[in-house]
């Protein structure tokens, strides 16, 4: 972490680098009429939806939030080492601790970053940015990676039709890294409403753990995801103008500046209904839910990455991201776009080294934790296997 210096210049987040990843099962909406009643007309001319992504068993959050860290560290061609700070967005974290960024930590071998997992549901990215955005501006770190990384197949009711058509799994990440020069996160609008946090509800624990009928949620009866469709979308609806307007005004920007927004993946009519609500051709909106679905917080790093590759951005574009879901929480962030990194300073096959080192090192410290704990063990009995020796040895000086 860099040392705090009171006369520091400015610094300003850039977003340098961009990755996503997600499982190797593609879902069709005909797959899905397959369990539940259902069709693929409906599914999208109500949602938008094609397809989604769903992971199997060994495709775990934390293995696709890293898949999605490497390809950013890649683009940004900066080194695991060389990162502060690694933040997870997420509501399918593995475990409530430790955190799916540790794991992601100790994969990537960030041997000199912080971590922790971030949970403010669908707009957990955008909150995870301006948080990582905020400590590089501070001086307290330099180079961060924000992830939004979700198994939401693992908490869906399989069941219910109103939502199990609706989400996917996958992750996006990017690499936030502090400069003198001006761009990169401009301005953040973080909201909240508790008062409707039964809308959208996930009473489980972590994503490997939600068979548990001791976790059934009293009021709604089941302990996988519920949500009031309607509600919920009359919602998002109402908050991705606003919180994009707010965010321009702060930036010192007008909306019509923006030459993208990246919002939440989460109806396609949502969508276009924000676009209405601000006078805004719908193409100024990245859309790509008909591919991989509603991943929660992985939609809007997954949907960045996909445009950055497409090019929709030139260095210095303004654009924003917009994020609504459960809580109830929204946000919105203004970032002038920073463009392709310089050239390459390290090769590709140096993270790859590091990469190996870090699956070699977690092995060895496994190894020796258990050879420690044997010899732990095995230590009582030599001390008493010695005590015996003693007294057998007095009984033959008597
Ligand atoms: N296939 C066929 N019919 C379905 C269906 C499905 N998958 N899901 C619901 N229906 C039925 C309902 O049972 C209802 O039938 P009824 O009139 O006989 O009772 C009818 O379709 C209309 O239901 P309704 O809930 O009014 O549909 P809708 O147009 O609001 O669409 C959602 C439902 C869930 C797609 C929509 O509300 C939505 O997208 N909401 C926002 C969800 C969201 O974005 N959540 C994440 C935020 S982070």
């Amino acid at each position: 972490m860099a040392a705090p210096n009171a006369t520091r210049p400015n610094i300003y987040a850039h977003i340098v680098g961009w990755g996503m990843a997600v499982p190797e099962r593609c879902m069709t909406n005909d797959d899905i009429a397959a369990i539940v009643e259902t069709s693929d007309e409906w599914i999208r001319a109500r949602t938008g939806i094609h397809t989604r992504y769903i992971a199997n068993e060994r495709e775990t959050t934390a293995l696709l939030g890293l898949r999605a860290a490497r390809e950013a560290l890649e683009v940004a061609d900066i080194l695991p080492i060389e990162v502060d700070l690694i933040i997870c967005a997420t509501s399918t974290p593995e475990h409530i601790f430790p955190s799916t960024a540790s794991i992601i930590q100790d994969m990537l071998g960030a041997s000199k970053a912080g971590a922790f997992d971030l949970s403010a549901a669908c707009s957990g990215f955008v909150y995870a940015l301006q948080t990582a955005a905020q400590m590089i501006r501070s001086g307290a770190i330099q180079t961060a990676i924000v992830i939004g990384a979700e198994t939401m197949s693992r908490i869906l009711d399989w069941q219910d039709r109103s939502t199990c058509i609706l989400f996917g799994d996958g992750a996006g990440a990017v690499v936030l890294h502090g400069r003198a020069d001006a761009g990169g996160l401009m301005s953040a609008v973080l909201r909240s409403d508790g008062s409707g946090r039964d809308l959208l509800d996930l009473p489980s624990v972590g994503s490997l753990d939600v068979n548990r009928p001791d976790l059934i949620n009293r009021e709604h009866q089941t302990y996988k995801l519920y949500m009031e469709g309607g509600e919920v979308f009359k919602f998002g609806t109402r908050v991705i103008g606003e919180s994009v307007r707010q965010a321009c005004d702060i930036a010192g920007i007008s909306i019509t500046d923006l030459k993208l927004i990246v919002p939440h993946q989460a109806n396609e009519r949502i969508i276009h209904a924000a676009a209405r609500a601000l006078k805004l051709e719908p193409d100024v909106f990245m859309l790509n839910l008909d591919k991989y679905g509603n991943t929660s917080a992985a939609s809007i790093p997954i949907a960045l990455c996909e445009a950055a590759q497409q090019e929709r951005l030139q260095q210095g574009d303004y654009m924003a991201m917009v994020g609504f879901g459960g809580g109830l929480a929204w946000g919105a962030v203004v970032v002038q776009w920073s463009g392709v990194p310089e050239p390459k300073r390290f090769g590709t096959q140096r993270r790859q080294f590091i990469y190996l080192t870090a699956a070699g090192r977690q092995r060895i410290r496994t190894f020796l934790r258990r050879i420690s704990e044997t010899f732990n063990r095995i230590r009582p009995q030599r001390g008493r296997l010695q005590r015996l020796r003693r007294n057998i040895d007095k009984i033959d000086d008597e």
